[in-house]
């Protein structure tokens, strides 16, 4: 192990001879998984060919963090904003919650991974509703990594809904103006549950956050990954959590 100073670029050989520091280990990792329509665009293949594809290295990427002791795990699956594709790749999209649970949720269980959501999910197809609740339902007593799906969800909407039930709770005096701070309004956030991610992963190389998560990553690392989603893998995730390791988290401070 050898310390590195904080602006020193790393090569890739630094990063494979460094080992991970298993105490250092991001509790909350989001991800942006993107790059689906671009695999496949490569592989002269439709889009939805790219978004199957990325369900896979949904799996993998799981269970490298199950393993690896990560407690929250936000994938970002469609956003407010991804209505505006064409009908036929929403609509596979919309389909690939139940394709993925069904094959993939006995694996979650025997790994003690818990399922959630954020997101708008009341206005997803009711099929893709069904599949994600029975998902939720079946896993809801596990205790190990909570695996929560960004599935309808914009970091915008979030904080109008949010502030909008603040208000209500405003109006019907269960709560005074005075006691409006960071921490309340927070708390009326669909991410009430979780901790502030400490690390943010995009991959295929875009460098920009598309409305997630924008309250919550105020002081989280942003790692950009070149790789295409469906390339992404178990590799790719250890060099991101050391790159993050060998990060100063200065929150202000010195
Ligand atoms: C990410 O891949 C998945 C979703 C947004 C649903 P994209 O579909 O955005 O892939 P690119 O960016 O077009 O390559
Ligand atoms: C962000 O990716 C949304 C998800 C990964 C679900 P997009 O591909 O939709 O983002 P933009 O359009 O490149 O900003
Ligand atoms: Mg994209």
């Amino acid at each position: 192990m050898f310390k590195k100073s904080r602006n020193k670029k790393q090569s890739q050989s630094n990063l494979d001879q460094q080992e991970l520091d298993l105490h250092n280990i991001p509790k909350h990792v989001a991800i942006i998984m993107d790059g689906n329509g671009r695999w496949a665009k490569q592989r002269k293949l439709p889009r939805i060919k790219g978004h199957y594809q990325g369900m896979q290295t949904v799996k993998k990427i799981t269970k490298e963090a199950s393993n690896l002791g990560i407690e929250y795990l936000t994938l970002y699956a469609f956003s407010t904003e991804n209505w505006t594709r064409p009908e036929n790749e929403v609509k596979y999209i919309m389909s690939l919650p139940v394709n993925f649970l069904k094959t993939f949720l006995p694996e979650l269980i025997e790994k003690n991974v818990k399922v959630e959501t954020i997101g708008f999910i009341d206005d997803l197809p009711q099929s893709t509703v069904k599949a994600i609740n029975k998902a939720k339902e079946e896993t809801k007593h596990n205790t190990g990594l909570k695996l929560i799906f960004a599935m309808n969800y914009g970091g915008r909407a979030e904080i109008v809904d949010g502030v909008k039930s603040l208000y209500r709770r405003l109006e019907a005096n269960e709560l005074s103006i005075d006691d409006v701070d960071e921490d309340v309004l927070s708390s009326h956030f669909m991410t009430q549950p979780y901790p502030d991610p400490e690390l943010l992963i995009r991959t295929s190389g875009e460098q920009r956050i598309s409305n997630f998560l924008i309250w919550q990553l105020s002081y989280s690392e942003f790692i950009f990954n070149e790789k295409l989603w469906p390339d992404f893998d178990s590799e790719e995730l250890l060099k991101c959590l050391k790159i993050y390791q060998n990060r100063q988290r200065r929150f202000g401070g010195l």
